[in-house]
């Protein structure tokens, strides 16, 4: 748990960058006080850790304080990888089936369900920006960048840029996407 909250911690250093440099406790303790975004996170790593060991109570508690306090709803548990960056949480909901390393998430976003009960798999080092919706049992590639208020509802490939409603690749970076895994999306 602490490790996966000290990737998280990492990522405020420079606030959205990944950073590998060792945190002192002085600077760790600097950065909690000054992001209030870091703070939910470290209660949801202790309520995620705390639902592995089937403590019972806390993690439905930290769930609701995550909500209360910081505007948050996330699913205490949910398996997330460490560095996650939530730069604003008030209004954002996140519902996923799985989160990468080092993903971004800016502010309002909602990461859920569509119809049916099923949750998107986000990978590594994703970029969602402010107001956007992935929705449904889709796969989000690593490295994928989602545009500010883009609702996603199909699978996005890895080190794509997507934008707008529907959301439509805008961008690839060509070392990593086979022609194939992007002919399904319409290429401005
Ligand atoms: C998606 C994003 C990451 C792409 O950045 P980029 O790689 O620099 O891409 P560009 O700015 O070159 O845009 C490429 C095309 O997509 C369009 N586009 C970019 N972002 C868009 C968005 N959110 N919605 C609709 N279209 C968008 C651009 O107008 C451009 O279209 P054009 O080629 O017809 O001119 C960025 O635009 C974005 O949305 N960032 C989110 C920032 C955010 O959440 N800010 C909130 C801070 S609180």
């Amino acid at each position: 748990m602490f490790d996966l909250f000290l990737q998280d911690a990492r990522r405020w250093v420079t606030p959205g960058q990944v950073s590998t440099a060792p945190l002192s406790l002085r600077q760790l303790l600097a950065l909690l006080f000054r992001h209030l975004p870091l703070r939910a996170m470290l209660w949801f790593r202790f309520g995620s850790w705390c639902k592995q060991r089937g403590i019972p109570f806390l993690p439905g508690y930290v769930q609701r304080r995550l909500y209360r306090r910081y505007g948050l709803e996330i699913v205490v548990g949910a398996d997330i990888g460490g560095g996650l960056y939530i730069a604003h949480p008030v209004g954002t909901v996140i519902s996923p089936q799985r989160i990468g390393r080092n993903c971004t998430i800016v502010a309002a976003v909602t990461i859920g369900m569509r119809n049916e009960w099923e949750f998107p798999v986000i990978g590594d080092e994703v970029f969602i920006g402010a107001g956007a919706r992935v929705l449904g049992g889709i796969t989000i590639g690593d490295r994928a960048r989602i545009g500010a208020n883009a609702v996603v509802t199909r699978d996005v490939p890895a080190g794509a840029t997507v934008v707008g409603i529907p959301a439509r690749v805008v961008k690839v970076a060509e070392t990593e996407v086979k022609a194939s895994e992007v002919a399904s999306f319409k290429l401005s």
